[in-house]
């Protein structure tokens, strides 16, 4: 299972904790992408080297430069924020990859990529690539009130945790609003970019929504316990999936986990950090995030507890299960 990063700035920790979960919950053997500026390269592989066996045998890693194959590379670097567009350009760069799980560093992984990754076979003949709305209720989300430019469905989709399937994405001739004939994605990405730069705001994710729209086939839309955000809390529970089956993937964008904004999210982000390796998870994991989330009653999104617990539970008796029989 291939999983891919983009890693800047001041994102290093962040993104080696999302790692950390990724490892720490999956079953079957990880290949890690990690996009990077020059200069955390050597900070990344000196921290994966800390990481117990038990860990780094799961998993083998791969650390690229930041690179755009077509335009003018300081131009990318300025949409919307330095790095965010390299993701548009993984099918380009990784051509021995054939699908692949991108997702931002301030995601934590509640349950195996093991079931993510088995949605890539539920794709239909045209599907190519999977995200969760951007919004539940298209009356309070962002595209559908200020959005300058077309956007997938009725209130967009959010690029924070996405499946691609990059041979799909190589092999498509994908309609736009430039060329009749349609146009690869490499052929497309430059001439969209300058089509749209002034109407856009969140940078590449707005460019996904543009191209979405006018290839709705080719999306696959998974529900919002895979990219739980704190817009789906924050003004009261309106993520249903979660409310059913709980969060499996946590995505704390609006920078959460690093101020008191929303301590549930912040929670979660502090107890796999502090996670000693090799612990028990029910003693070193699970009962200090129960008391943590005792602090967070006062916040709408720390009134449901049970929708943040209820995958890390049933992932948590299943480690167990599988480690009795292995081990
Ligand atoms: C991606 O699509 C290609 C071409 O249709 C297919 O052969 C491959 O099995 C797909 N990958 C996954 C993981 O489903
Ligand atoms: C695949 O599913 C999408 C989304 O439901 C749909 O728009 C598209 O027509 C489907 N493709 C085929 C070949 O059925």
């Amino acid at each position: 299972m291939h999983l891919a990063v983009v890693a800047c700035g001041d994102r290093l920790e962040e993104t080696l904790i999302m790692l950390k979960s990724a490892v720490l919950f999956s079953n079957r053997r990880l290949c890690f992408h990690i996009f990077a500026e020059d200069s955390l390269k050597p900070e990344f592989e000196k921290k994966l080297r800390e990481w117990p066996s038990s860990y780094t045998k799961k998993f083998e890693y791969n650390i690229y430069p930041i690179t755009f194959s077509v335009g003018n590379a300081q131009e990318w670097k300025k949409l919307f924020k330095p790095c965010a567009a390299q993701r548009l350009f993984l099918p380009v760069i990784l051509k021995d990859v054939d699908s692949l799980l991108y997702v931002d560093t301030d995601v934590l992984f509640l349950r195996p990529i093991d079931d993510i990754w088995h949605i890539l076979k539920e794709f239909n003949s045209t599907q190519l690539a999977a995200m969760a709305p951007e919004h539940e209720i298209p009356k309070i989300g962002w595209y559908s009130r200020f959005a300058r430019h077309p956007y997938y469905g009725t209130t967009g989709v959010n690029s924070g945790v996405m499946l691609m399937n990059l041979t799909r994405i190589r092999n498509t001739q994908f309609k736009n609003s430039m060329i009749p004939s349609g146009l690869t994605w490499e052929e497309m990405l430059y001439p969209l970019y300058q089509k749209y730069k002034n109407y856009i705001t969140w940078g590449d994710q707005d460019l996904l929504n543009i191209i979405f729209y006018f290839n709705p086939e080719c999306l696959y839309v998974f529900p919002c316990q895979w990219n739980y955000r704190p817009d789906h809390c924050m003004y009261g529970s309106n993520c249903k999936g979660a409310e059913e089956e709980g969060v499996s993937i946590l995505h704390g964008n609006r920078g959460v986990y690093h101020d008191d904004k929303q301590p549930t999210f912040k929670a979660l982000y502090e107890v796999i950090r502090d996670f000693p390796f090799e612990d028990n998870l029910f003693q070193s994991l699970y009962y200090p995030l129960q008391s943590k989330f005792l602090d967070t009653v006062h916040t709408l999104c720390g009134r449901i507890p049970q929708v943040f617990l209820k995958q890390i539970e049933k992932t948590m008796k299943k480690v167990y299960e599988n480690r009795r029989v292995f081990t």
